[in-house]
Parts: structure tokens; sequence; C-alpha cells
């Protein structure tokens, strides 16, 4: 039995993957079912599911691992591997993996023969919580993140928790800043319940427990606003600056993974949130002292804020030329379409600055 998380965009959380990915694949007209996995979830993560009665070890394509390989090239595989395997519109794609299995094939899905349907089985926290959810498909290209793609939804998101055992702390951490993330732009309820977890040490059904909660909150803001017009912009919360610094990262040769981009992020939009809404200076200094101690700090110069708003300023969410954030007011009340001067941008790279002793 898989308990269903949401209805509308069904999303179950699986206590047996074997047989729960059978039981939901039977639920889909089909004629041919694909898997796309990259190479790490084929090693740990597709053993836990195959063999699946109805899909072929033939029909299974692994693709490069990582984020510099969310691209045209890879894409252009997966269409390929598509065509030249006998997929038509009736055909069902199964994305393993982290984000970028996920956003790289819900594109792939969603184009090949104009659509085909796609189901997520993500592997990785930060996937569960947010990659995999909300339907936002893509690659990233000429050096920006997700530069291309389209909102499709997802026909089903399948959680299994048991997934973490294949992933290292690093991986376990980053995903924790979208769950952080949520519980700031949604309530002090759920930020309370965050503040007394600790990642590094945690105990297995309590995570579950905040992981569903946290899929909850961000299906809150997807279902009320699909395509991001207005509500879903929330979840850009650490965005603005957070891409700027992963994309910055990407270039220097030094990646970060996403989760810690968007920590470092969400202090700068903390700080910003600070002198644009008025969120509580106190508030500022002990939230982002608790993002430093769970995520480090990304060293940056001040020889680096050109390139980095230079980034910001390319970022997909700005409208009009102007730097777009979401801010809190307080801790679960937020707003969107909020501008801020370069002055203003730079005295958040200030403060940032200030919390990292040695940059
Ligand atoms: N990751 C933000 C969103 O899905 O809207």
């Amino acid at each position: 039995m898989i308990p269903l998380l949401s209805k509308e965009a069904n999303i179950y959380i699986s206590e047996d993957l074997k047989e729960d990915i059978g039981k939901l694949i039977s639920t889909f007209p089909k004629d041919k079912i694909f898997v796309l996995t990259d190479e790490g979830s084929h090693k740990h993560c597709l053993p836990k599911i195959f063999p699946v009665a109805g899909i072929s070890e033939d029909n299974v394509l692994v693709i490069p691992q990582g984020d510099k390989n969310k691209n045209i090239e890879t894409l252009q595989k997966v269409w390929h591997f598509l065509s030249h395997s006998g997929a038509d519109r009736k055909s069902l794609l199964i994305n393993l993996g982290g984000g970028m299995p996920c956003d790289l094939g819900g594109f792939a899905a969603s184009t090949f023969k104009r659509g085909i349907q796609f189901i997520n089985v993500p592997t990785t926290l930060l996937a569960q919580v947010d990659a995999s959810i909300g339907g936002k498909t893509g690659v990233n290209f000429e050096g920006f993140k997700n530069e291309i793609g389209v909102f499709n939804q997802a026909s089903a998101v399948l959680i299994d928790t048991s997934f973490f055992d294949t992933l290292d702390t690093p991986n376990i951490v980053s995903g924790y800043a979208e769950m952080i993330k949520h519980a700031l732009i949604y309530s002090k309820e759920a930020w309370d319940k965050l503040t007394d977890f600790d990642i590094y040490s945690f105990e297995k059904e309590e995570l579950k427990s905040l992981v569903a909660n946290s899929i909850m909150i961000k299906n809150h803001f997807v279902q009320n606003d699909p395509t991001e017009q207005f509500l879903r912009k929330a979840l850009n919360f650490g965005h603005t600056f957070g891409h700027a610094f992963e994309s910055f990262a990407m270039h220097e040769g030094k990646p970060v993974l996403h989760g810690y981009a968007v920590a470092y992020g969400m202090i700068c939009e903390l700080y910003l949130s600070h002198l644009r809404l008025g969120f509580k200076m106190a508030d500022v200094i002990e939230i982002s002292n608790m993002l430093k101690r769970i995520f480090g700090i990304m060293p940056i110069t001040s020889d680096d804020y050109e390139e980095l708003l230079r980034l910001m300023t390319h970022d997909k969410k700005n409208e009009d030329n102007r730097i777009n954030f979401t801010l809190l007011e307080d801790i679960g009340e937020m707003q969107v379409n909020i501008n801020a001067s370069e002055s203003e941008v730079i005295a958040a790279f200030e403060f940032y600055r200030d919390l990292c002793e040695n940059c």
C-alpha cells in the first residue's frame, strides 16, 4: 500500500519500492516503459527497484552524472535512445535519480513526440523535497542554469526515503537547505520543527516525517500557482543569490552542491529582507549563524561582486531588467517581486563576507 501525500500531484510515499513501483506503473496506459538514470543511481539505486515486471533492462538508459551534464548533448542522447528503441506517444519514462535526471528526463519526455508521460522516482533528499515536485523541467545552457525548459507536471512522483542510505553526508545536507527554505517561507511552526533537528545526526523516522512536511509545503505553492505567475515565486527565496553563487563556483572550477549555494543565497537574502522589509536583524544573525554552522561559507572577495551581479542580472526570474527577489518580512511571511538596488545587493555580499573569517 502506498500512502498518498497529494492527490492532485499524485505524490506517493513508498514503504516497499519494488512492489509499489510495479503497482504504480500498472495504473498507466502504456506500451513500453523506459528508465532514465545516471551512473551513480544506476549503480546504487536501480537494484532497489529491479527487476520490475514490464520493464526490460534494454530500456534503461544511463547518462553521465552531475549538473555539468545537464545539457543539450545529454538531452539529445535521451531523445536518440527513445527514438531508436521504439518509444511512441503512449510510452512512459521513469526518471530515477537526483534533480539532474528528473529535470532532464522530464524535459526529454515533455518534448519527445510532443510529450510522453513521465514518473519521477527521486533518490536524493534535494530531489525528493524539491526538484521532482512541481513540473520544472529543463537543461542548463551556455553557462546558465535551467535556461531551457518547460513546466510540465510528472504523472506521478514516488518517494522512498530509504534511498538516503545511498547518499553521502554533503548530499543529505544539500537537500536540507531546501527544507530550511520551505520552513522559512511557510510558517513559524514549520521552522520550529527544523530548529530542533540535527541533519548531521538524525533519526530516520524523524527525517521522513520532516520530508513529508516539506513536500506538502512545496506542493501548496505549486498547486496554487503551477507556472510561477506569483505565489510560487516564494520558492525562489535564497535562489537569486544562490544561483549566482552556484554558477560562479562552477565557472571557477570549484562547484558547490545546489543546496549549499542556496544556503549562501539565503544568508544574503535574509540580510536584504532586513534592508527592504524590516526582517528583524536579530533573526537575520541567528539564522545566518545556523546556516553557517550547517553549510560553512563559500569564500568570495570584493573582486567577485561584479561577476556575481552579472550572473544575478541574467537570472530568468527577473522582469523588466530588474533583479527580482523573494524576501521575508518575518518567518512565514514572504513577499515576492521585491527589487533591490545594486548598493543593497553589495551590502548583502558584505554581510555574507563578514560571516567568513578568512574571505
Ligand atoms: N525550486 C523552485 C520551484 O520549483 O519553484
